[in-house]
């Protein structure tokens, strides 16, 4: 399958080192780090130097190869228990995205039955490799799926970001939002600037550059007046953990969209892999939200801005209820509700992929 150019490199492994294209640096410096430790990729996690739930997945998956890389000469077994030490470090970052835990637990499963140090690190690294890799047939599938979605010409919103930077392929939401401009269906995206952290303005705006996608960023709180002029002909955003029921976190701010693209009768999609659906979950409730420093509130680009002595809540994603999603687009296709059928049949397909890569 040929691929489409991505001008960049999001997530790579070199040298033996994990190297990231430092997102809290874009879009002023391209700057690409070289991870030598789990602890340097443990904070890059953490500090949100890669995010988006499937490149944050591939991170840690190259993390554990660099757990076994790193892991020291000693009696067989001495790299996995270093592969699992690392992977309790790796799945502590950050809550939400289910991609971080699946990541992890298929290298584990991978290595399980090694003991020597080279099959341990060559186990780890090729299914670190796989996971990457597979990111990008998925996302180019999802393309060419989501694309069709849009009337010829539209307008489209989206929120936060979930281009190659958030999945270290085509991207997500933005993956379906480019294929369909260079199909002629996308005419313009309105792209949520995505405050507190601004992944929208920083990193979504460069990426529609990088693409040549005509754009203009929005304060968040303009989505609604847009909506209501009749301006916005899809809405499509991504997903950090998607509930057996359908019910979806993602990025906080994607819940009062769904609810205006329901009031404005405006499809509302969301994008994801099949390995951002949480099938063990039963519904939006059981999904945990992550709480990230209050500072990100009060200040912006590091300096503060709230009323001193104020205090701030940080809830960095919400879970949107099924019933206001349209259609999911997935690498398995579209699902379109009632989603109890489909998303049942993905749970099969995905149970019965674990089993077959169980072995
Ligand atoms: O906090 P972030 O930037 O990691 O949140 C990312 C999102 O919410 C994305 O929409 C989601 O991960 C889908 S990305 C393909």
């Amino acid at each position: 399958m040929t691929r489409p150019h991505v001008p960049y490199e999001p997530i790579a492994w070199a040298d033996g080192a994990v190297r990231l294209l430092d997102q809290t640096a874009l879009p002023e410096e391209t700057r690409t780090l070289a991870l030598g430790s789990v602890d340097e990729v443990a904070e890059a996690i953490r500090v949100m130097r890669v995010r988006g739930a499937p490149a944050i997945g591939i991170t840690a998956a190259y993390g554990l190869a660099l757990a076994a890389h790193l892991a020291p000469q000693g009696p067989d077994g001495t790299a996995a228990k270093a592969v699992h030490r690392a992977a309790e470090v790796l799945a502590a970052t950050r809550p939400t995205a289910v991609n971080l835990r699946w990541a992890i637990d298929r290298v584990l499963r991978a290595i399980a039955g090694y003991e020597g140090e080279a099959t341990v690190r060559a186990a780890a690294l090729a299914e670190a490799r796989a996971i990457h890799e597979e990111q990008h047939d998925a996302d180019r599938a999802m393309a060419e799926a989501g694309a069709v979605l849009f009337p010829p010409g539209a307008t489209v919103l989206t929120h936060c970001n979930t281009g190659p930077l958030a999945t270290g392929g085509l991207g997500t939401a933005l993956g379906v939002i480019v294929e369909g401009y260079r199909e002629g269906r996308v005419a313009h995206v309105y792209a949520d600037e995505t405050r507190p952290r601004l992944q929208g303005a920083r990193l979504t705006a460069w990426e529609l550059q990088q693409h040549g996608v005509p754009f203009d960023l929005i304060a968040d709180a303009a989505a609604a007046s847009l909506l209501a002029a009749g301006r916005v002909q899809a809405v499509i955003v991504g997903a950090d953990r998607i509930a057996r029921n359908g019910d979806t976190a993602n990025k906080v701010g994607t819940l009062g969209l769904a609810v205006l693209a329901q009031h404005y009768g405006v499809p509302f999609y969301v994008a994801a892999p099949v390995s951002t659906f949480d099938f063990d979950k039963p519904d939006g409730a059981a999904i945990p939200i992550e709480e990230r420093d209050a500072s990100e509130v009060l200040e912006v680009g590091g300096v503060r801005v709230a009323a001193p002595g104020a205090s701030a809540l940080n809830p960095a994603f919400d879970v949107t209820p099924a019933p206001l999603v349209t259609a999911f687009v997935t690498e398995a296709g579209v699902l379109r509700p009632p989603f109890e059928e489909p998303l049942g049949m993905l749970a099969a397909r995905a149970a019965a992929l674990k089993r077959e890569r169980a072995g």
